[in-house]
């Protein structure tokens, strides 16, 4: 098969992950005779620093022309200073509203041969395998413009939903628990929320079409609780925008590191982006020590995603698993220090298990 993929390198870490993921998936497509063809733009600090704007035309219009979008991470000390329309993160806020990718889907699965790095106890860890399917391109994160009044000692943020927003990332949430264990889990703040009373609502009306579906309404801050007391409560979580950010960095360290969760976020028809959830990480930027395994999983979600290649998915988790079983990591994942290695090396190591699959096949 013959695609065409996006490369949005970004800030800080980004480009050499994203660089990473690429070189990685150019072998799945040697491996399995396809023709990916990338093509490089600009996004983040890096577009505002060379086009003056975060998301320049040129780049959501090769998006939009794309099959698939592969980001590295957006942000940077250098930018924070910059008015609300030219800062990095708007770029991909932009992206992602003006791509209509409304289903944002974090998968939190701990590595057996990882359970040590993390915070939490091995007996409570153990076993933990999660979806976090979080709305958007909506909520407090598009709501009617920010604005400061009252000399800039009253301000306003505006958590805005339509009821077929809500219905349509519910619908997903359903779909996704379909595909896995059957348990939903519908997180909002009902006490308090009136757009979480209407989620309820039509979290129990689409119940009706999924009744093989265990569905459990739960508030934001005793699932903030559970996720760590018993992450392996949980099979899929569906909730809105801030929450599901939130909940997702929370539920990354379960697995010992964030630098290993990839990401994907999708609408109704193929095109995705995929992204690692990790952020720019400036401060190691350049040092070739950065995970790519985050990005690199996103190239897995990619393949399945977007281009419905099951079999070349699974052949880049089965060799970032054959890589961490060898015991290798990079310097966030708490491994022994004589098997921490660098980005590069930890790309080539994921790249020869490839290598070595193709022969062996
Ligand atoms: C994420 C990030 C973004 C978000 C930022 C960079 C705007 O934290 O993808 O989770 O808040 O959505
Ligand atoms: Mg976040």
């Amino acid at each position: 098969m013959q695609k065409k993929i996006v490369l949005l390198p970004g800030d800080g870490i980004g480009p050499a992950v994203a660089e990473a993921a690429a070189s990685v998936l150019q072998q799945v497509a040697d491996n399995f005779s396809h023709t990916f063809k990338f093509d490089k733009k600009a996004i983040g600090g890096a577009a505002i620093d060379s086009a003056g704007e975060p998301l320049p035309a040129d780049t959501l219009q090769a998006c939009q022309d794309a099959d698939a979008i592969l980001l590295g991470a957006v942000g940077g000390p250098q930018w924070e200073r910059n008015p609300p329309h030219l800062r990095p993160e708007k770029g991909l806020l932009q992206l992602r509203k003006g791509l209509g990718l409304f289903a944002n889907l974090r998968p939190v699965k701990t590595f057996p041969s990882l359970l040590s790095s993390s915070p939490l106890k091995q007996e409570i860890v153990e076993g933990s395998d999660l979806l976090i399917v979080r709305e958007l391109t909506g909520g407090l994160y598009f709501g009617t413009p920010s604005e400061r009044r009252n000399a800039g000692q009253t301000v306003v943020d505006t958590l805005l939903y339509e009821r077929k927003e809500i219905e349509r990332i519910v619908e997903t949430g359903f779909q996704s628990a379909m595909l896995r264990n059957k348990r939903l889990a519908s997180v909002d703040k009902a006490n308090v929320l009136e757009s979480s009373k209407l989620w309820r609502e039509i979290v129990d009306e689409k119940s009706k079409d999924y009744p093989e579906v265990a569905v459990e309404h739960m508030l934001v801050d005793s699932t903030a609780m559970k996720l760590i007391t018993n992450p392996t409560y949980f099979d899929v979580i569906v909730t809105e925008n801030l929450f599901g950010d939130i909940l997702s960095d929370e539920a990354s360290v379960l697995t010992g590191s964030l630098g290993l969760l990839p990401s994907a976020s999708l609408r109704d028809d193929e095109l995705g982006l995929y992204e690692p959830v990790h952020g720019s990480a400036p401060d190691i930027a350049g040092q070739d020590i950065a995970n790519p395994l985050g990005a690199i999983l996103s190239a897995a979600m990619l393949l399945r995603y977007s281009f419905g290649m099951e079999e070349e998915a699974d052949s880049i988790e089965a060799a970032v698993d054959n890589v961490l079983q060898s015991g290798y990591g990079t310097q966030d994942m708490h491994v022994d220090t004589a098997n921490i290695v660098g980005t590069a090396r930890m790309t080539s190591l994921v790249i020869e298990q490839l290598m070595e699959a193709k022969v062996s096949s």
